[in-house]
């Protein structure tokens, strides 16, 4: 799947693939296409919004089902794992139920969501946002850095858009929503544990913002007389790393920064940048946020200039379900590896399924410490293999729950 990616990127030999490129349909198609043709999937779509739905059904098609997925974008110069994993794992039961014939009390929906990362557009679980009802209709007018608009992206890839408010799911027709996904981080491998089983996903929140000074000349702009935009934003940037080291559990990030068409010798007018706030409770991330506006906007007067800051995206910490969790942990066990719990640093899908089912998610251990959104990102087949049977084992136990003898 790797193979699909942006021309301006693969001719660096990264991956991007951001919501509706070339790339991205063709990432779909292929995913789609395996289903069908490789795992024995009923029934394979692509809906509205881009998502890839593949249908195995049960013995009795009007059984609620077993939600599943993870999403196929990437960031720019991403990791094949990141997402991707978590879609290919349920997949690969699914051909081994088809290959036995084998029929369960309940069907399984997998879902290749679309857009999870948020990178084209302001837009985050763009995906898994459809089937919650979460669709902000206000993203059909957002525009990308070339001012092609959504609408306009989901109309040149054939999209639908009169037909998303229909993807929203009722959760009667649900058991639950499971995600198995790279730990993208260090721990397991610290650990040397190939699973494990997701507590809480973090709460976190993100802006864009701007500040606005007056461009002018080096030479001659003495120091105290600058309105310099790009130092203020430096300023903020070491509070804000200040800030979120200075409690546990909490981290703040700006992942973008930028001088747009800066000049050496020019004092810098405008600085763009982006903050990423996250910790396991949305009361410390909250009071997190706060003190960085507070922070920006003492930043700003102190300095006599002017500022703008548009959330673009809020989720709240979502704990695990417990019964569901208790799924993972009781097919962990059964692979005879030890149950480790952690909570979940980055985002995921299931912390927006979260709003509508229970969800549980299982983390796989990642290499190279961990390391995602970087091109290192990486996991052993025998790791990923030990997903795949972990998967089996929530699907026998829901089996055994779901069975003809309740
Ligand atoms: O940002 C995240 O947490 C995830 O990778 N989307
Ligand atoms: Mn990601
Ligand atoms: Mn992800």
């Amino acid at each position: 799947l790797a193979k699909h990616s942006e021309p301006a990127f693969a001719q660096r030999g990264e991956l991007t693939v951001t919501y509706l490129t070339a790339a991205h349909r063709a990432c779909a198609q292929q995913i789609a296409q395996v289903m069908r043709h490789e795992c024995g999937f009923d029934e394979v779509t692509i809906d509205a919004v881009g998502n890839v739905v593949g249908l195995y059904h049960g013995q009795d098609r009007r059984a609620p089902r077993l939600l599943t997925g993870s999403h196929y974008d990437t960031v720019r110069n991403g990791g094949k794992y990141d997402g991707r994993l978590g879609i290919f794992v349920p997949m690969a039961c699914v051909r081994e139920l088809a290959r036995q014939g084998k029929r369960l009390p309940f069907g399984i929906e997998v879902i290749g969501f679309s857009e999870e990362e948020g990178q084209r557009y302001k837009a985050v679980f763009l995906g898994s946002g459809a089937l919650t009802g979460e669709f902000d209709r206000q993203w059909l007018d957002l525009v990308d850095a070339e001012g092609i608009s959504m609408r306009q992206a989901m109309r040149d890839a054939g999209l639908n858009i009169d037909e998303i408010a229909a993807l929203r799911r009722n959760p009667a027709d649900y058991l639950g929503f499971v995600e198995v996904h790279i730990e993208q981080g260090p721990v397991l491998t610290e650990l040397d544990l190939p699973l494990g089983v997701v507590t809480s996903i973090n709460g976190s929140v993100r802006f864009v913002g701007e500040v606005v000074g007056m461009a002018s000349h080096a030479g001659t702009t003495p120091m105290g007389m600058r309105r310099d935009a790009a130092t203020a934003v430096a300023a903020l940037a070491l509070y804000l790393e200040a800030r979120a080291a200075s409690v546990p559990d909490l981290v703040g990030t700006m992942g973008m920064l930028e001088v747009p068409s800066g000049s050496i010798n020019v004092v810098h007018g405008r600085c763009r940048f982006s903050l990423d706030i996250r910790a396991t409770t949305d009361a410390v991330r909250d009071a997190c946020v706060a003190d960085v506006k507070a922070e920006l906007k003492a930043i700003c007067e102190g300095r006599g200039l002017q500022f703008n800051l548009e959330e673009i995206m809020r989720a709240s910490a979502a704990p695990s379900d417990p019964k569901w969790q208790a799924l993972w942990e009781t097919s962990v066990q059964a692979l005879g590896l030890p149950v480790y719990r952690m909570p979940s640093g980055a985002g995921h899908d299931a912390m927006k399924l979260h709003n509508i089912m229970p969800q549980a998610m299982l983390f796989v251990r990642g290499l190279n410490s961990g390391i995602s959104h970087n091109p290192l990102e990486m996991t052993t087949s025998d790791d990923a293999d030990l997903a795949v049977q972990a998967f089996r084992g929530l699907l026998d136990q829901l089996t055994e729950q779901h069975g003809p003898r309740h």
